[in-house]
């Protein structure tokens, strides 16, 4: 299985994907900043970057771009980690059940680019991060995994998206390393298995 990961960001995520040694064949960036990119490149991993201001405001052509850097490599899975563009229908079409997210909240509470201060501002006591198949509806689709994070008092939304973080960066690769290991998202499969194990209602 050749995975492509798509990121914005600093790049902790993309950085416990390559040293828990998944097959990562090309990192994408929607920006040239993005610390990712040199992560990928101190580890060796080829990285394309398909920068969304030249795109702006056509997020279809952007999608496509990223599609096709993506079939550059031959990639048949793709893990957003940190992507922060939101992506069009192609991208869904082409990978189809391939695509997974990870997301600093509990889906489906806090969807959107703020869920870490939307968590904080609501209040909850209780927030954590979702690893998800992304559909063409942003932080929606089948979760894979998920884990809850406290809100400690005198927490600040950087504290509490520190230690989401902690937490993704477990269990993202984890997820990946069993889809890498089954050759496949399965989602389907387990939801039929665990209907089945339920007496199939
Ligand atoms: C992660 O917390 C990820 O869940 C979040 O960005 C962070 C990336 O950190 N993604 C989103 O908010 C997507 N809507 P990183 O650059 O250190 O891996």
């Amino acid at each position: 299985m050749r995975i492509g990961v798509l990121a914005s960001g600093s790049g902790t995520n993309l950085q416990a994907i390559l040293d828990a040694d998944l097959p990562v064949v090309v990192v994408v960036a929607d920006r040239r900043r993005a610390g990712a990119l040199d992560r990928a490149e101190q580890a060796g991993v080829t990285t394309a970057v398909v920068d969304r201001s030249e795109y702006l405001p056509d997020r279809l052509a952007f999608t496509e771009a990223v599609v096709d850097a993506l079939g550059d490599h031959d990639v048949d899975l793709v893990a957003m980690a940190g992507f922060m563009t939101i992506l069009e229908k192609p991208i869904f079409d082409a990978f189809e059940g391939r695509v997974l997210n990870t997301h600093p909240s509990l889906l489906p509470a806090f969807r959107g680019a703020h869920a870490v201060e939307d968590a904080l501002e609501a209040g909850v006591r209780v927030t954590g991060c979702t690893i998800h198949v992304a559909i063409p509806e942003v932080d929606a689709g089948p979760i894979l995994a998920q884990e809850a994070v406290d809100i400690r008092d005198g927490d600040t939304a950087e504290s509490i998206h520190e230690r989401i973080k902690e937490v993704e960066r477990r269990l993202y690769p984890e997820v990946l390393a069993r889809v890498v290991a089954d050759g496949d998202v399965r989602v389907g499969e387990r939801n039929r298995d665990r209907r089945a194990g339920s007496g199939g209602s």
